[in-house]
């Protein structure tokens, strides 16, 4: 349709291989409804009559109600949507080019979706929290011999473990609510790139679609991808993270190691060793960590020779995007249901602890103490001991060690139920912002 008098009719093997009709099925609804408000503008501004706006209006109501089945040929949704506008209502659809372009409108529609997304995440994140710090309560006794260069190092118990893997999460909700006051400005209004005529209230637009505020600049608006790039670069770094502690637990399930033991439902075996117990569910969402950072780099790639304004190219990058989104979503759900049914093997963890010397560096801090010596003498002291074998001379009760570490942060079981409580009461603040923001978002809906 765009293209008709000013190129002919074109090839429907090249418009299929530019075209992103099928991505864009994700973002239909959002481009259906950024156009209601649209023609509402027109209506405001004196362009359409009432009857003109009210006939458009409901046509694209159809439109949406009839479901997303666009068939070859388009472009993209814009192409088809604006076309079908045509075959129901006649020219008059035509007015929806007014004071629009596909470069504020679809950059409208992705950060739309962008924030369903992001607060979708963030409830999986939120409920992934309440897990890991109930589970923390639960076992912040169960002891684990923590490793560093994947050596025997310290003990701690599982309960601190998840505290950790908290807290990051914690700091990820942080970055997402500032990222998502980036993504929460509406571009629609900002034309191709140094905006329109047609007088266009674009607050009052971006009220009517729910944005919590405007992009000023109209080239910053339709060219940048940056409201795109942080939140995925805040999101993969955190997954990266939690790959991290998968390796970790993955360690724990070693049959030497054997220090966790897991529901079944994320094991497989092997089909001719039927002794295996695979952790499959951790490797494929390890596997996909790996696969985010890729598309990570695919939507900075993408956007890097593109000039700073709209080029197809960055109709290229959208489908990375979603996809760092599902990894997160799908794996971070999956892991949440790992940890409900984790359990700590407290006999082997015993077993190891009698057998591999952790606790020598609480041993030569105390004697460093209480014998007020330098703690360097004393860690040679102790290293000579480990080396000959009077090992038991300077192993402790790691139970007591635990307890007596009285520091913020450390394994102290009180301080860590403690600690797993307060994060709990004030998890309900981060729900009810993530419930406003949802409500904000889904009040649009009502335009459809
Ligand atoms: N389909 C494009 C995208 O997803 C939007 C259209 C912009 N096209 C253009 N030729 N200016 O980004």
């Amino acid at each position: 349709m765009y293209r008709k008098e000013a190129l002919g009719p074109g090839d429907v093997g090249k418009i299929n291989y530019t075209s992103s009709i099928n991505d864009d099925a994700e973002i239909f609804k959002y481009v259906v409804a950024a156009l209601i408000v649209h023609v509402n503008e027109l209506e405001k501004n004196g362009v359409l009559s009432e009857d003109e706006a009210a006939k458009i209006r409901e046509a694209l109501r159809g439109i949406y109600r009839d479901g997303y089945r666009p068939g070859e040929g388009f472009e993209d949704v814009h192409e088809f949507v604006e076309a079908e506008l045509i075959k129901r209502v006649g020219p008059l659809g035509g007015w929806v080019g007014l004071g629009r372009s596909r470069n504020d409108h679809v950059a409208t529609a992705i950060r739309l979706r962008l924030k369903e997304y992001v607060l979708d995440l963030m409830n999986v994140l939120v409920e992934f929290r309440k897990t890991l710090l109930n589970k923390a309560r639960e076992t912040a006794d169960q002891l684990i011999i923590g490793s560093t260069h994947k050596q025997p190092a310290q003990v701690t118990t599982l309960g601190h473990y998840l505290l950790a893997l908290d807290e990051l999460t914690s700091d990820l909700i942080d970055l997402l609510m500032a990222s998502y006051r980036v993504i929460d400005k509406s571009p629609l209004g900002a034309g191709p790139l140094a905006g329109v005529l047609t007088r266009i209230d674009r607050r009052r637009e971006a009220d009517g679609l729910g944005f919590g505020g405007v992009v000023n600049n109209s080239i910053y608006a339709t060219g940048s991808r940056f409201f795109m790039t942080q939140v995925l670069a805040i999101i993969v770094s955190y997954l990266v993270e939690v790959g991290r502690f998968i390796n970790n637990v993955e360690m724990w399930l070693m049959p030497q190691l054997n220090y966790v033991i897991t529901d079944p439902s994320h094991l497989a075996t092997s089909s001719i060793m039927p002794h295996k117990r695979n952790p499959a569910t951790l490797e494929v969402f390890r596997a996909r960590i790996g696969e985010a950072i890729g598309h990570l780099m695919a939507v900075l790639a993408i956007e890097r020779p593109v000039e700073f304004g709209y080029q197809l190219d960055l109709q290229e990058a959208t489908r990375h995007a979603w996809a760092v989104m599902r990894i997160a979503i799908d794996g971070i759900s999956i892991l949440k249901d790992f940890i409900e049914g984790v359990k700590v093997n407290s006999e082997r963890v015993g077993e190891d602890l009698a057998k591999y010397p952790v606790t020598t560096a609480e041993y030569a801090e105390k004697v460093s103490i209480s014998e007020h010596r330098p703690f360097r003498e004393v860690y040679n002291e102790v290293a000579r001991v480990i080396r000959s074998d009077e090992l038991g001379k300077v192993l402790l009760d790691p139970v007591q060690i635990i307890n007596e570490k009285l520091n913020e942060g450390s394994p102290n079981p009180n301080q860590v139920r403690e600690e797993a409580a307060r994060r709990l009461r004030s998890i309900e603040q981060l729900s009810n912002w993530i419930l406003n923001n949802k409500n904000k978002l889904l009040s649009i809906l009502k335009l459809l």
